[in-house]
């Protein structure tokens, strides 16, 4: 695939992002969300010891990632794949240790923007929302397809949707449904008209809902997590950008899981890892007003003791 010239991501935190790693030691640095390797070519021009391994599921990412990387020569590696792959496919490459790794979830700019990935409440397109382009099932599946009960679940886990009940509904009396436009009008006709008074799209929740849904996104977060801080070597660092109170629940029980292994009450810490900074980082109030789509991020970070 060629990469379409349009691909505009601004990274984000990407000077937290890069002072969080100033103790990272040299080493394997993986980038597990590449997206326009916005991250992975800041962390290669700060770092000349460092060579990346670079993941997407989504083909064009990894096509623009390919184009942007290839100046790095061997230093960038990019690898078509989801992030709970990135064990396996690392080694595969011979590498079983790394000194760094970034996730950045959720979703990049164009696949929100761009009408024809069908992720958009604001630009009619297919009802489509898959990341991986290859992957089985896309959103019309999950939205003609699924029970009532399926769909309000779907809503109420991913989206915190209160209308879920009256949403799904709705959508059930106008099935079959094939655009994000008509999907949009539905869920905005369907939600009490003091909902729609309210700022912001009726149908973000929902549509984020359906998104996470259709790219299994909570559900592999944990173990693709878990694995990739198990790679740490020595002083490694591992950094998470989260979107949703979803994803940065599972990110801060699965650093505080690691972080407090083998810990006896009043004891010192037997754990291998450590908080790289307490709680969550946020951006700066200009970053904010630069990139509205950073205003919900959240930066977590651990790092693996260098004498365990
Ligand atoms: C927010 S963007 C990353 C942007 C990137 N940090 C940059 O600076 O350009 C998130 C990217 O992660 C990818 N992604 C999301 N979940 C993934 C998964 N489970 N495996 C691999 N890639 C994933 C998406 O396709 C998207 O390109």
């Amino acid at each position: 695939m060629s990469p379409r010239s349009e691909f505009e991501h601004e990274p984000v935190m990407a000077g937290p992002t890069l002072d969080a790693l100033e103790d990272m030691p040299a080493g394997v640095f993986v980038d597990a969300t590449l997206g326009g390797a916005g991250h992975t070519t800041a962390v290669l021009d700060r770092r000349s010891d460092v060579h990346v391994h670079g993941f997407d599921q989504d083909p064009e990412a990894i096509a623009v990632a390919t184009e942007r990387l290839a100046a790095y020569g061997d230093r960038a590696r990019v690898h078509y794949a989801r992030f709970d792959d990135a064990a396996t496919v690392l080694a595969d490459h011979g590498v079983d240790q790394i000194c760094g790794f970034l996730m950045d979830l959720g979703v990049s700019s164009p696949q929100l923007d761009w009408a024809d990935r069908g992720f958009s409440y604001q630009h009619d397109g297919p009802l489509d929302m898959r990341m991986d382009t290859e992957h089985h099932r896309s959103a019309a599946d999950v939205v003609n397809n699924y029970s009532v009960d399926e769909i309000i679940d779907v809503l109420r886990s991913y989206g915190d949707e209160r209308n879920a009940v009256r949403i799904a509904k709705a959508i059930d009396a106008n099935r079959p449904i094939a655009t994000t436009g008509e999907l949009a009008t539905i869920i905005t006709e369907a939600v009490p008209a003091a909902v729609r008074r309210q700022p912001g799209h009726a149908a973000k929740k929902s549509f984020q809902a359906i998104r996470i849904e259709v790219n299994d996104e909570l559900a592999i977060l944990g173990p693709a997590l878990d694995a990739l801080i198990s790679l740490l070597g020595p002083g490694g660092i591992g950094l998470v950008l989260t979107y949703h109170s979803g994803e940065d629940r599972i990110v801060k029980n699965c650093m505080r899981t690691a972080v407090e292994a083998d810990d006896l009450p009043g004891m010192p810490s037997r754990s291998d890892y450590e908080w790289l900074f307490r709680g969550a980082r946020t951006p700066s109030a200009d970053e904010v007003e630069r990139n509205s789509r950073s205003k919900s991020a959240r930066l977590r970070g651990i790092r693996r003791k260098v004498a365990a």
